[in-house]
């Protein structure tokens, strides 16, 4: 099976991935459960923690994987992508992608005969979400019937907040400028609210997030989205209106005096720096459920 989106896990193998990964995290060992296995990562944009995570994950687990950027690859002289999902996976076990566009992910993984990994388009980013649902369970435990809040542009990391919410049962709110909403017709499929009153996402939330106003990829928006955005930012201050126990995540990389205030991550509700560490435990928990058998 590939991991393209959180929805292709059900809640079940959501939570028990969450469980697992937790235990991972409590043994924090070295084993050879995947003694034998090997991984490739296929990024077409930078990372630091989705990459990293991936490796070291595979050497813990007795496996290997190797980086492959995209333009030393033939794929970057026009190889067809199809050739080399085929070529790629016939000598691997599991490829994780990080493209621009999301339809190149889903073109690979037709023609692969190995799980492919999303590790983030353009569209949504899963591995992520599975990271924040375990910081969270390890902060305020159960995260169905909460109120999360999502300050800021509805991208990539928001969407996988939008199935997870659908998913896992939480209250997504979304702030953020009314010309960056998604379209009537999708907003309808979403069981999201949007605002662009912050304090009416904020109330009673359990959990605020963010991501950054110019998403990679987004470049040539820079400036029209730094002007729309510019209220748009969590602060200590604004924290004060959620929940008195509510933690904040971001994904990172974030950047101090935009989305979040310069104070923002180091606040004693940020929970940022161990939310970047467990994207290691899922990612373990991840590759064990995809691999295993
Ligand atoms: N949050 C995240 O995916 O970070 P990287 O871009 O560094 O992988
Ligand atoms: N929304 C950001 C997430 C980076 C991890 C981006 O796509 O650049």
């Amino acid at each position: 099976m590939h991991f393209l989106n959180l929805k292709d896990l059900s809640k079940g193998q959501i939570t028990e991935l969450i469980q697992k990964a937790k235990k991972l995290k409590e043994e924090n060992q070295y084993s050879e459960k995947l003694k034998g296995k090997f991984l490739g990562l296929i990024f077409e944009k930078a990372s630091t923690r989705t990459r990293i995570s991936f490796e070291v994950a595979m050497a813990q687990l007795g496996g290997i994987a190797s980086f492959f950027p995209i333009n030393d690859l033939q794929l970057g002289r026009g190889e067809p992508l199809e050739d080399t999902a085929r070529v790629i996976s016939s000598m691997t076990n599991a490829i994780v992608l990080r493209t621009l566009e999301h339809e190149t992910i889903e073109r690979f993984s037709a023609f692969s005969s190995v799980p492919v990994i999303n590790g983030l388009s353009d569209l949504s980013h899963p591995c992520q979400i599975l990271a924040d649902l375990l910081t969270f369970d390890e902060n305020n435990g159960e995260i169905e019937g909460q109120k999360v809040a999502w300050i800021g542009d509805y991208n990539n990391v928001c969407y996988s907040y939008a199935e997870a919410s659908r998913l896992m049962g939480f209250e997504l709110h979304v702030a953020s400028p009314k010309e960056f909403w998604p379209s009537k017709e999708t907003r309808n499929k979403l069981s999201v609210t949007f605002t662009e009153e912050i304090d009416k996402a904020l109330s009673n939330s359990s959990l605020v997030t963010t991501d950054v106003w110019v998403s990679m990829g987004k470049e040539k928006e820079k400036d029209e989205r730094e002007k729309s955005f510019k209220e748009f930012k969590v602060t200590p201050k604004i924290m004060d209106l959620a929940k008195k126990d509510a933690i904040f995540l971001h994904c990172l990389p974030a950047i101090r005096g935009q989305e979040i205030s310069p104070d923002m991550l180091e606040d004693e509700r940020s929970r940022v720096w161990s939310q970047a560490r467990n994207r290691l435990f899922v990612q373990k928990s991840l590759l064990l459920h995809l691999l295993k058998d």
